[in-house]
């Protein structure tokens, strides 16, 4: 039977991603910053504070013995909305929290799961379109937006490194979709991004690509 772990796979993109999933046989191994989740007898819960150096070691050192995964969807994240006006300031401590989490934690929890990660295992992380370089959305959210770029640069340099491994590591933009993060006003059902994120874990693709509705978008 194959594993995947899902980071917050609660509530959101996580956990309709968790149900995908799971409908297709695979073991689920989930986190949430309580260690609490809905009930299912093929998942197993874990905390993980992606914002706590101490919570990223516990878990990581526990979760390591419940490999080797053969998928790791870095899908938990924030989005602060008291800065999220590009006309004002950024907000330092806001940057420095959403920073810690998306990336520094992301990062963090990423290179110390890789020794329980099987060769030819899928990495998708969680990007944004907000996170692009060279598309003029001129986006609000300045702490979000540079945490997801940094996403991107790092899903390119850890392909790189991983590929003598044949592991795949993708970065995916779910769309503004309806959850706790989106909002009830967002285009996208959750049920739409956590059906691109099976399929892409689950099949061969080229890594070190950002994709968003199943195809290969542009940094
Ligand atoms: N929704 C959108 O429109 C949208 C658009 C583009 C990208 N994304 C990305 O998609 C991913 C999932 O978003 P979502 O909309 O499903 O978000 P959500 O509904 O707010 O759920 C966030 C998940 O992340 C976990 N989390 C929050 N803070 C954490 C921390 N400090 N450490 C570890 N886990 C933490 C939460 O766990 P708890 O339940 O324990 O709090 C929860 O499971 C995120 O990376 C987000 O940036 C979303």
């Amino acid at each position: 039977m194959k594993t995947v772990l899902i980071t917050g796979a609660s509530r959101g993109i996580g956990k309709a991603t968790a149900e995908n999933f799971l409908a297709q046989g695979w073991l689920v191994k989930g986190t949430s910053t309580d260690g609490a989740g809905w009930k299912h007898e093929s998942v197993e819960w874990f905390v993980l504070d992606l914002a706590d150096q101490k919570s990223i070691e516990r878990s990581t050192h526990e979760l390591a013995t419940k490999g080797p995964f053969d998928a790791l969807v870095n899908n938990a994240g924030i989005y602060d909305e008291s800065n999220d006006r590009e006309d004002e300031p950024v907000s330092i401590p806001s940057l420095r929290r959403t920073l810690e989490i998306n990336l520094i934690g992301t990062i963090d929890f990423t290179e110390r799961m890789l020794v329980a990660l099987h060769d030819g295992a899928h990495i998708v992380s969680l990007g944004s379109g907000w996170g692009s370089l060279t598309e003029d959305r001129s986006s609000d959210a300045p702490a979000y937006s540079i945490s997801k770029a940094g996403l991107s640069m790092y899903t390119r340099r850890l392909a790189a490194r991983l590929a003598s491994r044949n592991i795949t590591v993708s970065i995916l933009s779910p769309g503004w979709t309806q959850t706790d993060m989106g909002g009830p006003e967002a285009t996208r059902l959750v049920t739409e991004p956590a059906a691109e994120i099976y399929t892409l874990a689950t099949n061969n693709v080229p890594s070190g690509r950002f994709w968003e509705r199943g195809e290969e978008r542009t940094w």
